[in-house]
């Protein structure tokens, strides 16, 4: 019998601390339910000190994840372990993930504390994690640039203190394989009561080794390893929780530990933290992207025709291509329909919901020949923005865009229940139509980005835009699909002005003062 490989998510999370990646509460709890049907061990659901906003997202993932462990961050300070304590209080089970920096640069340059300070901090958080949960995790943050014998002292402290797991940051993507691996092997034998805890890893990947450095700790002992959906997080990201899987899994030959992942729903997830945050995947992203199983040399074509195994070493299916592949139509009825969103994750509060969403559905599949599970998503993204925030909507728009004349574009929103008309020229189309709409809105945001992908193929496919606003150190991504990618542009515009009047301001936990 295998080790098991606890798979620690922190995509809602460290995740999140990706420049323009904030998501609301509802998207985080969208995102959670994803990652629960992926049967992730742990969800890191957010820093709850950080702010109101981060504490109702963490409230939440927390109380409506059953099967997954819920983890809050908290700096080694009594009130962020208050914050978290109280933040997760509803859930099934949940853990407290608390940290101080232990390098001497951070010490020195962030803390400006002495070590032995900084040891104190450290077990004096874990013993007030403890009195909420005795699931604690403690990390040494810059681990990858701390001293070795320190290392050792803090962990030996915590873990006497009530630590269940250790985690080993690499916190700036400064360390490679081999290095990285032999450290987790020094820790786990010079620190006398490493076997009363579980060693774990979160690794950067500014040099692109992210990856690497975590299988290089799997190999030598650690067994719960910390990781994003895609790779998102600070700066070059975190981890990718899919390549980890997938090479532990198609590699059962090197690595003697196991996930208990459901790996079918990679893709599903994938996809949504893409629509979510607007980060589109490379089409040559291992796993989940757009090419990572498609094979267009003929040699090699030919070669998977006489037998897969001569260029395919996973099938694509483990990890939910061709699950993704039902596809519903005009003709299908309630029942299809709502099966499938239900298999997506979608549970209907109320039969009126699911009466609204499916007439959104025969509405889009008036206009398009088929519908895939993406344009579903699109929908549910566009019924629960509905619901939420109101008070901007779309009620018509209307854009000439013609050769050798200047595009214009007339829009008409009802804003708390005022209907208001404003007009624009532009560049072009979807130019006149984002200006008609900050005519009226008058958000005063800068535009930071403006993306366009189509959800499925064929030129009658949904466009799906994503706009993302800074506001005075705020930042929100709005989506918006349609067949006409005006439209689409339109709502993604209005969505993110919306969010932008609704969103809390959130801090970066690593910017605190501990
Ligand atoms: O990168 C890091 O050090 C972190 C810690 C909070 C674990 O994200
Ligand atoms: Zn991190």
């Amino acid at each position: 019998m295998k080790d098991k490989l606890i798979i620690f998510d922190t995509t809602l999370r460290d995740g999140e601390q990706s420049p323009g990646a904030s998501m609301t509460r509802d998207e985080k709890v969208r995102i959670a339910k994803a990652l629960e049907r992926l049967k992730v061990d742990i969800i890191e659901a957010g820093f709850p000190a950080a702010s109101v906003g981060d504490f109702e997202a963490v409230q939440a993932v927390a109380n409506v994840v059953k099967d997954s462990t819920i983890c809050g961050l908290a700096r080694a300070l009594d009130k962020d372990i208050d914050r978290a304590g109280e933040a997760l209080k509803g859930a099934n089970s949940f853990r407290i993930h608390t940290f101080i920096a232990t390098s001497p640069i951070h010490m020195k340059m962030k803390l400006n504390m002495e070590p032995e300070q900084v040891v104190e901090y450290a077990v004096r958080a874990v013993k007030r994690a403890r009195q909420y949960t005795d699931n604690v995790e403690f990390s040494p943050e810059d681990a990858g640039r701390s001293d070795e014998d320190f290392l050792c002292r803090i962990l030996e402290a915590v873990i006497d203190a009530g630590a269940t797991t250790v985690n080993i940051p690499d916190t700036v993507g400064y360390s490679v394989p081999q290095e990285f691996g032999a450290t987790i092997s020094n820790l786990m034998q010079r620190i006398p009561n490493a076997d009363k805890a579980v060693f774990s890893v979160h690794c950067h990947n500014d040099l692109g080794l992210a990856v690497a450095n975590s299988l290089s700790a799997i190999i030598n002992g650690a067994r719960q390893v910390e990781c994003t959906i895609n790779g998102l997080g600070e700066r070059a990201g975190n981890a990718s929780l899919e390549e980890i899987v997938m090479a532990v899994r198609t590699r059962h030959d090197v690595f003697d530990c196991q996930t208990t992942l459901d790996t079918r729903e990679i893709l599903t997830c994938s996809k949504l933290v893409s629509s979510i945050t607007g980060f589109p995947v490379q089409p040559n992203k291992a796993i989940v992207g757009a090419n990572a199983f498609a094979h267009e040399a003929g040699i090699h074509q030919d070669g998977v025709l006489k037998n897969p195994e001569t260029y395919e070493i996973m099938k694509a299916e483990h990890v939910g291509w061709s699950a993704n592949k039902m596809v519903l139509g005009k003709h299908s009825g309630r029942n299809a329909f709502k099966s499938r969103m239900v298999t997506l994750g979608h549970a209907f509060k109320s039969e009126q919901e699911l009466n609204d969403v499916f007439f959104r559905f025969k509405q889009l599949a008036d206009k398009k020949h088929e519908i895939v599970d993406e344009d579903l998503q699109a929908l549910i993204s566009e019924a629960s923005f509905d619901a939420e925030e109101e008070q901007i909507k779309l009620i018509a728009l209307k854009v000439c865009s013609e050769t050798g004349e200047v595009p214009n574009s007339t829009v008409t929103l009802r804003i708390n229940n005022d209907e208001v008309t404003g007009s624009s020229t532009g560049s072009g189309a979807v130019d006149a139509s984002l200006k008609a709409i900050e005519s009226l809105v008058k958000s005063d945001a800068t535009l930071e980005l403006y993306s366009v992908n189509s959800i499925s193929n064929g030129t009658d496919a949904q466009g799906e835009v994503t706009v993302r606003l800074e506001k005075a150190g705020r930042i929100v991504n709005g989506q918006g699909a349609d067949t006409d990618i005006v439209i689409a542009s339109a709502k993604a515009y209005i969505h993110a002005v919306s969010k932008l009047k609704a969103v809390d301001f959130r801090q970066h936990p690593q910017q605190g003062n501990v």
